[in-house]
């Protein structure tokens, strides 16, 4: 065997979470978010898994091509619209439906549309700010564009229009809190203006798909739901019905006894209390583990929790073995996944389930299993 992180990703889990997704928000098109290398899972597996979902919706133009290279032919989404008009350029004619945040979008989408004009309209949504402060046109801003986008269709032969209103889309800024009061005025606000045009609306992420049925919009956009992650302050990933998707495990690499006294890691952090023995996992910040984890963040062995001693190092951390008296070199250790849940651990860290499922490094192999079809193992990523 060979020794080192793994991230086992679990195809079937992931499709069981779309499924929940579907029968919460059961009108509405699913985008599923698939971007950061689908949330650290392998971006290519999970797209081709996940069938039933409408389309997908990433960042960046380099990930929206990434798809179309590796040959999705779903509707993709670019969230974060062009940067400029190299990227525009590269995905003209991908099929790719663009989001308009800034009314230059509009101009340089137009400007380029006018002198290559291409087959099918280009589909934009425009995003509305309704309270992230973040990407978004102002509600006067956003009017002005639907005014000027419907001007230039009335002034064209309709049989070639050069740009179609795919929709309204805005981003909840609160959405974990299921008692916030801001998420229901910005559903408000963006379906005020969706039906004011008669144009479709999209709202929800996974928060707002599972606790707010007013962002239960015509298309939403559900991203860590997808892969098992609790998107509520207060609800459990499995009190919502959603399955883990990574497991990442490693193994003891030595099982060690120490006499009370001895100072454990770099910093000498830890000191035992008494004779204990100690095992050191591989499994460190080089692989994406995150170095802040403090002494008492939980790791399972054997179906025990053990808990984390001293300080993360590169390579290596170093487990109180006290509770698992069996425990042995070679022994699999799991981080997070089936079994302890990612939520846990961020909670430990003072971080969130999307960072650690998101930062794993290249040096982790990733296998992904399909159920009935055999696993897929990558090796280290480089
Ligand atoms: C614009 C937008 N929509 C949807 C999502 C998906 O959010 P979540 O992963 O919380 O479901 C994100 C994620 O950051 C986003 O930026």
């Amino acid at each position: 065997m060979i020794v080192g992180p793994i991230a086992r990703v679990d195809l079937g889990a992931l499709r069981h979470n779309l499924a929940v997704c579907r029968a919460a928000a059961p009108k509405s098109r699913i985008w599923a978010v698939i971007k950061a290398d689908a949330y650290g899972h392998g971006i290519g597996h999970c797209a081709a898994a996940l069938k039933d979902a409408n389309g997908f919706a990433v960042a960046r133009v380099q990930e929206a091509l990434g798809l179309r290279a590796i040959g999705i032919s779903k509707p993709l989404l670019v969230m974060e619209g062009v940067a400029n008009a190299t990227e525009l350029g590269a995905v003209l004619s991908m099929r790719v439906e663009l989001t308009v945040h800034a009314s230059w979008h509009l101009d340089l989408i137009l400007s380029q549309l006018q002198t290559n004009p291409q087959p099918t309209p280009q589909r934009v949504w425009l995003k509305l700010d309704t309270g992230m402060g973040r990407l978004g046109l102002h509600q006067a801003e956003a009017i002005a564009l639907i005014e000027r986008v419907r001007a230039l269709a009335s002034a064209q032969a309709p049989s070639a229009p050069l740009l179609e209103l795919a929709g309204i889309m805005t981003h909840l800024a609160n959405a974990d809190d299921p008692t916030h009061p801001m998420t229901g005025e910005q559903c408000e606000q963006a379906r005020a203006l969706a039906e004011r045009f008669g144009l479709p609306v999209s709202i929800g992420n996974s928060a707002g798909v599972l606790a707010h049925p007013a962002a239960r919009s015509d298309w939403v956009r559900p991203g860590i739901m997808l892969y098992g992650g609790s998107p509520l302050l207060n609800r459990s990933a499995k009190a919502l019905d959603l399955r883990p998707v990574m497991t990442l495990s490693s193994q003891l690499i030595a099982v060690r006894e120490m006499a009370a006294g001895t100072l454990i890691g770099y910093g000498s952090t830890y000191r035992c209390p008494e004779a204990m023995r100690v095992g050191v996992v591989a499994i460190g910040y080089g692989d994406g583990y995150p170095r802040h984890a403090p002494t008492g963040t939980p790791v399972l062995i054997r179906g025990q929790r053990a808990a984390l001693l001293g300080r993360v190092s590169m390579d290596m951390i170093s487990v109180d073995l006290r509770q698992v008296p069996d425990a042995a070199v070679g022994d699999p250790v799991l981080l997070w996944g089936q079994g302890l849940a990612v939520e846990e651990v961020a909670e430990q860290v003072g971080t969130i389930n999307y960072e650690l499922l998101c930062r794993l490094s290249s040096r982790v192999r990733m296998v992904h299993d399909d159920g009935a079809m055999q696993a897929h193992t990558q090796e280290p990523r480089s």
